[in-house]
């Protein structure tokens, strides 16, 4: 397994491939929901935990909500669509502010996750891949020019 991330060049929306087949296979709805579940018991505990709820009965509808749009990224039935109308992540993210940084958070918290699960290594490694690309798209904060802002202001 290869957990590398690669660096987002901001504004570059990279061309991504969804999971293979085998993933959910593999998985199952329910391998995806626990996985699911145990990842965002993570993040409200990590860096980015101030982006989500802290109560857990809001938690709990975050996990049974955002869990149907992998099912359905990774080939199976289109939950996430039906409930919401459409399939787009760039409009869902552009109210929160992240950066590479977050990015690298959240991905952090899935490779945790990902390393406790038992199926071959080619189907975890296509979710990661699909991850680790898709995840560029939520960029929307460019932590450089933020620097330079900042260097501005200051001179
Ligand atoms: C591969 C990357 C990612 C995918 C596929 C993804 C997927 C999703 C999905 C499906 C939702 C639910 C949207 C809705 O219908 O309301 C969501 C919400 C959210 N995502 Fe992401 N996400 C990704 C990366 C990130 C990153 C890097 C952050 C960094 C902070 C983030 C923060 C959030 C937050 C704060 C919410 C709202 C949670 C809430 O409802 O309170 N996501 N994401």
């Amino acid at each position: 397994m290869d957990f590398t991330i690669t660096k987002t060049n901001f504004g570059e929306k990279p061309e991504f491939e969804y999971p293979k087949p085998l993933f959910l296979e593999e998985m199952g709805e329910e391998g995806l929901k626990k996985l699911f579940s145990d990842f965002y018991d993570l993040v409200v505990e990590s860096d980015i935990g101030n982006f989500f709820p802290q109560n857990e009965e809001e938690l709990e509808k975050v996990k049974a909500h955002n869990v149907k749009f992998f099912i359905e990224a990774c080939g199976g039935e289109k939950h996430y669509s039906k409930a919401v109308g459409h399939f787009d992540m760039l409009k869902t993210h552009k109210q929160f502010s992240i950066t590479e940084k977050a990015r690298r958070e959240w991905l952090g918290c899935m490779e945790e996750v990902l390393r406790k699960v038992n199926i071959s290594p080619e189907a975890k490694q296509s979710f990661w891949n699909f991850l680790e690309t898709f995840s560029k798209h939520t960029v929307n904060v460019d932590e450089r020019q933020e620097l330079e802002d900042l260097v501005v202001k200051k001179g």
